[in-house]
C-alpha cells in the first residue's frame, strides 16, 4: 500500500495553521519545545509550500564530486519532481542543468549515471554538447528562421563543498553553501578533510513516509541504542555523552566520542589530521533542508532526501572512505569488504525504516497528545526553527 495517495485527518490543514504551530514550537526555549506538528507531515497546502519555498529555492546535495571524475561523466537526480543533471566539463568544472530537452521537454538523460560525448534526446534526436548548447536539431531547417543558438539546456547553479555536489533550482541563490556552513566547517567537520574521502557506494531507496520523518530520525541519536542493535549501537556511545551543536539557520549537528580508540569508528594510525578525542568521534549533521551526514574518522555515510509525494520520499545514499583505510584493503579482499559495508548500511536502513514509516503513520492520527523532546533531540527543534524561519 502506498500511503502517499490516502488522505487523512490532517490533509486539509491550512498552511497558516501549520506555520502557526511551527512558530509556537520554534519560539519556545528548547526545554519547552514540542515535536514537529503532526499536520506538517500531512497537510497538502504545507507540502506545496515546501516545494515552492524549500525545494525550488535551497541548495540540495545530489552526490559526490569524485563520482564524476572524467569529462562527460554525469549524474542525474530529481529535486522534488524536477529532473536535474550534473556533468563534468572538459575544463574539469561541473555544470548543472534541468534534465529536460529544450524542444518539447522530454527527459533527456534517463540513466542515473554514465559518461557521454554529447546528449541526444530520445524523442526527436536534438543533440546537446556537454555545456548544454544545442549542436544539432534534425530537419529543423524546414522551419524558416530556426536558429540553434536560440535553444539550450536550462543551466543551474552548482557548488562543491567538502566533496559534495550541491545544486539549486534558484536563479539567484542568496548565499553560497560554503559561507552558510563556514562555522560548521571551521569548528567541527573541517578537521576530518571529508573532501578527500573516496566514494565507494551510491544507492537509492523509496520509503512510505514524509521526507521530514527521515530528517527527524537521522538527526537524533536517542533511538540508536534501542533501534540499531545490529549496527551503530555496537560503537557504544553512551546517550549522556552526546553533545548537541549551537543554533544555526543552515545546519544542525551533534557529536559523540566512542570508547574505543582503535578499530571501527576510530582514526587509522596514518591519519595525522585528527587529534585527541576527535580520533574516535562521530559527527551527525544535517545541511538544511535535506542533506544528512554521519561523519566518522574511518568513513562517512550521507543521505539526500527528496519528497516524491506527501507520504513518500526517495533517499539517495552513499559511502565514502579515507584513502588510508582503503589502502589497507587488498585488491582480492575489496569486493568482499565493499559488500560487507553495503550490507551494514542496508541493515541500519532496515532498522530505521520501520521507525520512519511509523512516524508518518502515527502522526496521521486524529487525536494526539502534545509530545515532548529529549535533551539530545535538540536537532529536531533546530529543524523546526528552520521550517518556521523559511515559512515566515
Ligand atoms: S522533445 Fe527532445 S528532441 Fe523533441
Ligand atoms: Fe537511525
Amino acid at each position: 500500500m502506498n500511503s502517499n495517495i490516502y488522505l487523512n485527518y490532517h490533509s486539509n490543514t491550512s498552511l497558516d495553521s501549520v506555520v502557526k504551530k511551527l512558530n509556537i514550537s520554534a519560539q519556545k526555549p528548547f526545554e519547552m519545545a514540542t515535536p514537529i506538528p503532526a499536520a506538517a507531515n500531512h497537510s497538502i497546502e504545507f507540502y506545496n509550500h515546501e516545494l515552492v519555498n524549500i525545494f525550488n529555492q535551497e541548495w540540495v546535495c545530489i552526490g559526490r564530486d569524485d563520482e564524476i571524475p572524467s569529462t562527460g561523466d554525469y549524474l542525474t537526480h530529481e529535486i522534488a519532481g524536477t529532473p536535474v543533471m550534473v556533468v563534468r566539463q572538459s575544463n574539469k568544472k561541473i555544470a548543472g542543468f534541468i534534465n529536460a530537452c529544450a524542444h518539447r521537454f522530454t527527459c533527456l538523460v534517463p540513466k542515473l549515471s554514465g559518461n557521454a560525448f554529447v546528449f541526444t534526446c530520445p524523442n526527436h534526436a536534438w543533440t546537446y554538447d556537454l555545456d548544454g548548447t544545442l549542436r544539432h536539431a534534425p530537419f529543423m531547417d524546414m522551419k524558416p528562421g530556426f536558429n540553434l543558438d536560440q535553444y539550450r539546456l536550462q543551466a543551474l547553479h552548482t557548488e562543491i563543498w567538502e566533496g559534495f555536489i550541491y545544486i539549486t533550482l534558484s536563479k539567484n541563490p542568496q548565499k553560497k553553501i560554503a559561507s552558510s556552513l563556514n562555522s560548521l566547517h571551521k569548528n567541527i567537520v573541517g578537521q576530518y578533510d571529508m573532501g578527500s574521502y573516496q566514494t565507494v557506494i551510491r544507492e537509492c531507496m523509496t520509503w512510505d513516509a514524509n521526507w521530514k520523518n527521515l530528517i527527524e530520525n537521522f538527526t537524533e541519536s536517542y533511538h540508536v541504542p534501542i533501534a540499531h542493535q545490529k549496527t551503530f549501537a555496537n560503537h557504544k556511545k553512551p546517550i549522556e555523552d552526546y553533545i548537541c551543536g549551537e543554533n544555526n539557520d543552515h545546519y544542525c549537528y551533534h557529536y559523540a566520542p566512542q570508547e574505543s580508540e582503535t578499530g571501527p569508528g576510530a582514526a587509522h594510525p596514518e591519519n595525522t589530521k585528527l587529534k585527541g578525542k576527535w580520533r574516535r568521534t562521530m559527527v551527525d549533521f544535517c545541511v538544511f533542508p535535506n542533506h544528512l551526514v554521519t561523519l566518522m574518522p574511518d568513513y562517512l555515510w550521507y543521505v539526500s532526501v527528496m519528497p516524491s509525494g506527501i507520504g513518500q520520499f526517495k533517499a539517495t545514499w552513499g559511502v565514502a572512505v579515507p584513502s588510508e583505510i582503503l589502502a589497507d584493503i587488498s585488491a582480492e579482499d575489496y569486493d568482499g569488504w565493499l559488500s560487507q559495508m553495503a550490507s551494514y548500511i542496508n541493515t541500519a536502513n532496515d532498522e530505521d525504516r520501520a521507525l520512519v514509516e511509523g512516524l508518518y503513520r502515527g502522526s496521521a492520527s486524529y487525536k494526539l497528545p502534545q509530545g515532548t523532546l529529549h535533551p539530545i533531540e535538540r536537532n529536531l527543534w533546530q529543524f523546526i526553527r528552520y521550517l518556521s524561519q523559511i515559512s515566515s
